[in-house]
């Protein structure tokens, strides 16, 4: 096991400056998962600490020591991509052990460490088979197979799963987070599949265009989100936004919605977010509005709800009827809220 410490870390390829001066701190046994949007930067990073990239400033420290200028089989790392690229003419067993044979491990070794990864992946049925004979999740079991032989003291993860199907991808999602459960390894997994980095990590890493925008535990990204960006990033259907007015009480006006939030913080033009799930439509509720499109989602329905020229997604846990039209009331779960200055897109201080 191994910590990983990127200071000051700037990376330019071609003419783009891709990452600036990124600082970022992964602790030992820690699941850290980077999010972001395609092209952000995600890869280039991890190619970073693999070494497979060089960087244009700034170092890169693994378990302590400073790997910034070292190959990459001098890391201690084991990487998986996205693509599995396995050697079509070898057989599981050998694609797995392939590196190990590479680096002159005894046999016996080999042996041992191999018998060990496929019984955690389940690969023990098939390693004698070849690539082609292998399903798609099957395949990136054995790609998982292949870094975990080599016992590294980091794995880094490039959307592993995202070639896979949704149900594959579920399953293999919960499989390596045992996994992680087992080894205690360090992990840095990519992905910009939310549920994954809800799911997997201990910290998400968000980012966008190069630059890390919150780092934090998935609940505490998800709850507290540290500006519109993150807060439109996680979270499906995307929390809402009001554009709107706050003043020194803490009460939040807009066309479509006026709404006390009891938020002692800086008056002026404001973003109101609200999660999906504080929305509660009830007869009780202190806002009205009405239907204008219902999404069954099998254990919960997402309703639409037009309120001024806004329309607001509300997650209902039953199985109510609502038809479009419908005049319906909701409440707000006010204490939930986010509240973004407008100008800076940040979270306000003191929310
Ligand atoms: N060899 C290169 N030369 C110049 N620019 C590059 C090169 N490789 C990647 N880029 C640019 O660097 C940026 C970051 O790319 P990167 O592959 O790290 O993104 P990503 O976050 O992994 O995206 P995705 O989710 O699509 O995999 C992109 O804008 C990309 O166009
Ligand atoms: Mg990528």
């Amino acid at each position: 096991m191994s910590n990983v410490c990127l200071r000051k870390l700037s990376i330019t390829l071609g003419a783009n400056e891709i990452i600036k001066e990124l600082d970022l701190s992964v602790e030992e046994g820690e699941f850290l998962v980077l999010l972001g949007p395609s092209g952000c930067g995600k890869s280039t990073l991890l190619h970073s600490v693999a070494g497979l990239i060089d960087v244009s400033g700034g170092t890169v420290e693994i378990g302590g020591a400073d790997m910034t200028h070292a190959d990459p089989s001098e890391r201690g790392i084991g990487m998986v991509f996205q693509s599995y690229a396995l050697y079509p003419t070898m057989t599981v067993a050998k694609n797995m052990s392939f590196g190990l044979r590479i680096a002159g491990t005894p046999k016996a070794e080999i042996e041992r460490r191999l018998a060990r990864a496929a019984e955690m992946l389940h690969l023990e049925a098939l390693l004698d088979r070849k690539p082609a004979q292998l399903s798609g999740g099957q395949r990136q079991r054995v790609a998982i197979g292949r870094a975990l032989v080599r016992q590294a003291g980091v794995f880094l993860f490039d959307e592993p799963l995202s070639n896979l199907d949704a149900k594959l991808r579920a399953e293999l999602r919960r499989e390596l987070k045992l996994l992680h459960q087992t080894l205690r390894s360090t992990m840095i997994y990519v992905t910009h599949d939310q549920v994954e980095a809800m799911t997997l990590a201990t910290r998400i890493v968000v980012m966008r265009a190069g630059v890390i925008q919150q780092i934090g535990a998935p609940s505490e990204v998800y709850e507290r989100p540290a500006n519109l960006f993150v807060a439109g990033f996680l979270g499906s259907p995307s929390m809402n936004f009001i554009e709107g007015e706050l003043d020194a009480l803490g009460r939040f006006t807009s066309s479509s919605l006026m709404l006390d939030t009891g938020i002692e913080a800086k008056a002026g033009a404001v973003v109101l977010g609200i999660r999906p799930e504080h929305i509660s439509v009830s007869v009780a509720g202190q806002f009205e509005g009405s239907v204008a499109l219902v999404e069954p989602m099998g254990n919960h329905q997402i309703v639409w709800i037009a309120v001024g020229e806004r329309k607001l997604s509300a997650i209902v846990n039953d199985t109510r009827v609502f038809n479009l039209g419908d005049a319906v009331r909701f409440g707000v779960d006010t204490r939930r809220v986010s509240l973004f200055d407008k100008a800076s897109e940040q979270r306000l201080a003191g929310t």
